[in-house]
Parts: C-alpha cells; sequence; structure tokens
C-alpha cells in the first residue's frame, strides 16, 4: 500500500485540473513568507500582471479540415527529442517550496522527458541533481560571477555531470525589488519577522520536513564559502554582461549556450551573432525589471530577425495547454515554465511535480486536436490573434 502522506496528495492533486487549481491549492501548503517570494513580482507587478492580461488575450483560432484524434506534441529541442515544447525553468530556493526540492522537481522532468534546468541559486547541487535524475535532460542556468573562477567551477561540474546545455540568464544586474520578501525579512541574512515566524507556526509539517533535511544554503557552491551563504548577493554577481560573455561561455563549455532573459530584438540579434545557440525571451516571470516587454508580445518580431539561426523559446505567465499552443503558433519552439511546477511541487512534492507537467501535455494535445494542428510544425500565425484589451 502506498504511504499515507503519499495517499493524501493524491487526493489533493485529483481535485486539481489546471495550472489555476494547483497555484489555490498550493498556497494553502507553504508558509506566507514562502508564497510571497515564489508567487509576487516585482515593484508594482505591472510586468507579472501584463504577462497574463496578454496570455488572457489570446483568440484561439481553429483549421478544423487539419483536425486528427491525436495531435502529436513530441518535438525537438536543441536538436534532441522532447516529449513536449516545454522546458522546466530555474527556480532559486525550490526547497522552500518543498524539502524534496530540485531532486524532486528534476526527476519528474526526466520521466516526463522534458530539460530540466537547475538554478545557480539552487538548494540542491549539481552532482546531487544528477544522481536525481541521471536519464535526465539536466541543463545548469549560469548567474555569471564577477570572479569566473567561481563561475568556471559551476561549468566543469556541470559538464563534469553529463548536463547538456548552459542557460546564461542576462536580466539580473539586481535582484527586483519585492516588497513582501523586504517586509518578511527574505534578505541576507534572513531577519525573520514576527509576522514570519508566525506564519511557519501555521505550517507545522513543511517546518518538520525542511529541517529534517540538509540546512537550507546555494548548495552550487562549496561548503562555508561565503557564496553559499542564504541571499541573493549582488556584488558577487557580474553586473555588465556582455556579448563577449557568450563568446567566452561558449570558449569554455562544449555544448550549447541558451540566453535567458532576451527582451529586444536587437539584442537578439547580438545573441546570436555572439554564438548563443537559443534564446529565452523572458521578464523573468514579472520578477525583475517592471513595465518590461511581455514576451508574447515581442515574440513574433524576435522570431522575424533571428528565427531561421537559433530556436527561440518564451517564458513568463505560460498557465496552461492553450498558452503553449499561443506560443508556439507566433513562432516559439517551446515554452518553459517556473511558477506551475513549484505549485505542484508545493501540493504534492514529485507527484505534484508529475501532475503539472502531465496536465499541460495533455492540454496542449486537447488544444491542437480542437484547433485542427495535428503536430506541432502545423500551428502558425493563422492559428493565434491577440484581441486588442
Ligand atoms: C525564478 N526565476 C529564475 N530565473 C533564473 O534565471 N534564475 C533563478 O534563480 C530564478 N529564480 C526564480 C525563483 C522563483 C521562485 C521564480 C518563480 C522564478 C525565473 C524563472 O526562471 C522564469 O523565468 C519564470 O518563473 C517564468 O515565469 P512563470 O512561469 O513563473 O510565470
Amino acid at each position: 500500500p502506498r504511504p499515507f502522506r503519499w495517499r493524501a496528495a493524491d487526493r489533493r492533486l485529483a481535485r486539481c485540473l489546471s495550472v489555476d487549481d494547483l497555484e489555490r491549492a498550493a498556497r494553502r501548503r507553504v508558509p506566507t513568507a514562502v508564497w510571497d517570494y515564489v508567487y509576487g513580482g516585482s515593484d508594482g507587478e505591472h510586468a507579472m500582471h501584463r504577462n497574463r492580461e496578454t496570455f488572457d488575450r489570446v483568440e484561439l483560432r481553429p483549421t478544423a479540415f487539419g483536425q486528427v484524434a491525436e495531435p502529436e506534441v513530441r518535438t525537438t529541442i536543441l536538436g534532441r527529442p522532447a516529449a513536449a515544447p516545454i522546458v522546466l525553468a530555474p527556480t532559486g530556493y525550490t526547497r522552500l517550496s518543498h524539502h524534496t526540492g530540485e531532486r524532486a522537481v528534476a526527476a519528474a522532468a526526466a520521466a516526463a522527458g522534458l530539460p530540466y534546468t537547475l538554478s545557480t541559486y539552487a538548494t540542491t547541487s549539481i552532482t546531487d541533481v544528477a544522481d536525481a535524475a541521471p536519464q535526465g535532460r539536466n541543463w545548469f542556468q549560469v548567474y555569471l560571477m564577477k570572479d569566473r573562477a567561481v563561475t568556471l567551477d559551476h561549468i566543469n561540474e556541470a559538464a563534469s555531470q553529463g548536463y547538456e546545455a548552459l542557460m546564461l540568464t542576462i536580466d539580473t544586474t539586481v535582484t527586483g525589488m519585492k516588497r513582501k520578501d523586504k517586509l518578511n525579512g527574505f534578505a541576507i541574512p534572513p531577519q525573520l519577522s514576527l509576522r514570519t515566524f508566525a506564519g511557519m507556526a501555521r505550517h507545522p509539517g513543511w517546518v518538520a520536513n525542511i529541517l529534517s533535511t540538509e540546512p537550507l544554503r546555494f548548495a552550487t557552491f562549496p561548503e562555508g564559502s561565503h557564496y553559499g551563504r542564504w541571499g541573493m548577493s549582488n556584488e558577487l554577481r557580474e553586473q555588465a554582461i556582455r556579448p563577449t560573455d557568450i563568446s567566452w561561455l561558449k570558449e569554455h563549455w562544449d555544448g550549447p549556450v541558451v540566453v535567458k532573459g532576451v527582451l529586444s530584438v536587437a539584442d537578439a540579434v547580438a545573441c546570436v551573432d555572439a554564438g548563443a545557440d537559443a534564446l529565452v525571451l523572458s521578464n523573468h516571470g514579472g520578477r525583475q525589471l517592471d513595465r518590461a516587454p511581455v514576451p508574447l508580445e515581442l515574440l513574433p518580431a524576435v522570431v522575424d530577425a533571428v528565427g531561421s539561426r537559433t530556436e527561440v523559446f518564451i517564458d513568463s505567465g505560460v498557465r496552461s495547454g492553450g498558452d503553449i499552443a499561443a506560443a508556439l503558433g507566433l513562432g516559439a519552439r517551446g515554452v518553459m515554465i517556473g511558477r506551475p511546477y513549484l505549485y505542484g511541487l508545493m501540493v504534492g512534492g514529485r507527484q505534484g511535480v508529475d501532475a503539472t507537467l502531465g496536465l499541460l501535455a495533455e492540454e496542449l494535445r486537447r488544444a491542437m486536436c480542437l484547433l485542427g494542428a495535428p503536430d506541432i510544425a502545423s500551428l502558425g500565425p493563422e492559428h493565434v490573434r491577440l484581441r486588442s484589451a
């Protein structure tokens, strides 16, 4: 028989039929400070809300006479097969969402046949994630450090552990200002307020689980180093990234380099000229520059400019198979998801991530069926219209 904990998670997950359901259920599973950190956007949260407003304005236009009963959602990503056009985006502090953290997410991604990106600000090491998902397509997200020797250590560990690709994030000159995180004491070092403490007290199971696992720290850095301590250390990160940094990565990494956080056509061209193998149009889920462009709106122009030379992905606000269909129709090779898998993780650990990924692939399949698109390649701009607000 399955352990009680798993059956309880099964029951919770059985009631979640969409990412929005998972979001509602997830909110009840973690202390408020954790929820605020994962859910929130920067400053006025305009970028975060606009991401969703834009997807909500999508009209999907069926072409009935292409209909098939079982559309094919398999595709290739960076030239290798993927079960669906979905990549799991890097998220820092994943073990706050659930004590099984990055290991559970990587294992779920591997089982679903999708790439998983481990963050530089991961709470599980590069090696431990490879051990948890040895068959997975594991990617490593680089926050370039001023001390390039530290970044080289990351690259070398990722290479020795069989990671497939690097993803350079270029939108984090400084960490975006999230008011609630500040008020909750989500800082370096953590300054737990009475409110935060009370929030934890309402989630004794979460607290007990966290305490039962290894201490939370940035596990991609050596134990005891000041890099590994709790916090987002702007001073340690490179705060002036240049296209030459992309070529530098290409010199030191024998594999694809993906650039994440591109938000203009000019930057997209510069990245590809510098050797980037793929781009992710992203406003970091509305967590960095507030009022930044919405990736879905930027997508057609970028695909026009560099789509024949590179794979273009988008993230920020993807919450359904219909959203994915819209992105693909406008020229994306695939999408990345951040919060959706964290919601699944909160609700049911590994099983919750399985559920999230299964649900999105199923929604995409159904959307394509109804759109009359038999496979990914047949999704085009004729299927998508952005209604005016
Ligand atoms: C992130 N994101 C992120 N990106 C990155 O390059 N390095 C990182 O360490 C993190 N950390 C992180 C933590 C949390 C809690 C979230 C929600 C996001 C951004 C992430 O990779 C991705 O761009 C967004 O999450 C995409 O938007 P959605 O899917 O969350 O709307």
